[in-house]
C-alpha cells in the first residue's frame, strides 16, 4: 500500500467542503496543507484548530506573481502532490496552472457545463430548471472548463431561492467531493502531468 498522497486544499471563507476532505481522506489522501488568499477566512481558523499545516498570504499589496510564488513554494515545501480547490474564490493565473497541470482539481456548484462563473443557483432557476447540482473538475486555464471527474444532482423545488437551492446543492458537494478526490488520487493520472 502506497502512502496517502498529500493533498493541499485552497479555501476562501468558511471551508465547508474542506472540513468535509479532511475527515474523509483514509489511505488514499491526507491533507499536507491548508491555505487561503483571505488570511482571515474561518476555513483557515478552523484548520490550525485541528493541528492542520496552513498557508495564509493576501495578495493585496504584493500583487499575484508575488503570491503566487510564496503560495508555490508553500506547497513544495509541504510535500504537497495535488491541490484541491475548496471555495477558492480567486482565479489562478495560467503560469500557475501549467506549472500544476492536471494536478488541481475544484469543486462548481452547477451540472457544468452548464452555469461556469458565478451566481449559479440564481441563473440556475432562472432558466427554469428542474434539476441543479454540483460538479469535480481538472482546472485548466479555462474557468470551470477542465474535464468532469463527478458530479451529483438535487431537485430545484417550487419556491426555490438561490440560498435554499445553495444549501441543496452544498450537501451534495458534502456528499460528492471526498470520494471524487480519492478515486483521483488513486487513478494516479496527474502523475504523468
Ligand atoms: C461551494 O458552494 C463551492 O462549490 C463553491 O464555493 C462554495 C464554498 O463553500 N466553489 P465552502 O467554503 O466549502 O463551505
Amino acid at each position: 500500500m502506497s502512502a496517502p498522497v498529500r493533498v493541499a486544499v485552497l479555501v476562501s471563507g468558511r471551508g465547508s467542503n474542506m472540513r468535509t476532505l479532511a475527515g474523509a481522506g483514509g489511505e488514499a489522501y491526507q491533507i499536507a496543507l491548508v491555505a487561503s488568499d483571505k488570511p482571515e477566512a474561518a476555513g483557515l481558523a478552523w484548520a490550525r484548530a485541528q493541528g492542520l499545516a496552513t498557508f495564509a498570504l493576501s495578495p493585496r499589496g504584493i500583487g499575484k506573481p508575488a503570491y503566487e510564488a510564496a503560495l508555490d513554494a508553500a506547497l513544495h515545501d509541504a510535500g504537497v502532490e495535488v491541490i484541491a480547490l475548496a471555495g477558492y474564490m480567486r482565479l489562478l493565473s495560467d503560469d500557475f496552472v501549467a506549472r500544476w497541470r492536471g494536478r488541481i482539481i475544484n469543486i462548481h456548484p452547477s451540472l457544468l457545463p452548464k452555469y461556469k462563473g458565478l451566481d449559479t443557483h440564481a441563473r440556475a432557476i432562472a432558466a427554469g430548471d428542474a434539476v441543479a447540482g454540483c460538479s469535480v473538475h481538472v482546472v485548466t486555464e479555462e474557468l470551470d472548463g477542465g474535464a468532469v471527474l463527478g458530479q451529483a444532482e438535487v431537485p430545484i423545488e417550487a419556491g426555490d431561492t438561490p440560498d435554499t437551492l445553495a444549501e441543496r446543492v452544498l450537501a451534495a458537494e458534502h456528499r460528492l467531493y471526498p470520494g471524487v478526490l480519492a478515486r483521483f488520487v488513486r487513478d494516479g493520472a496527474w502523475r504523468k502531468g
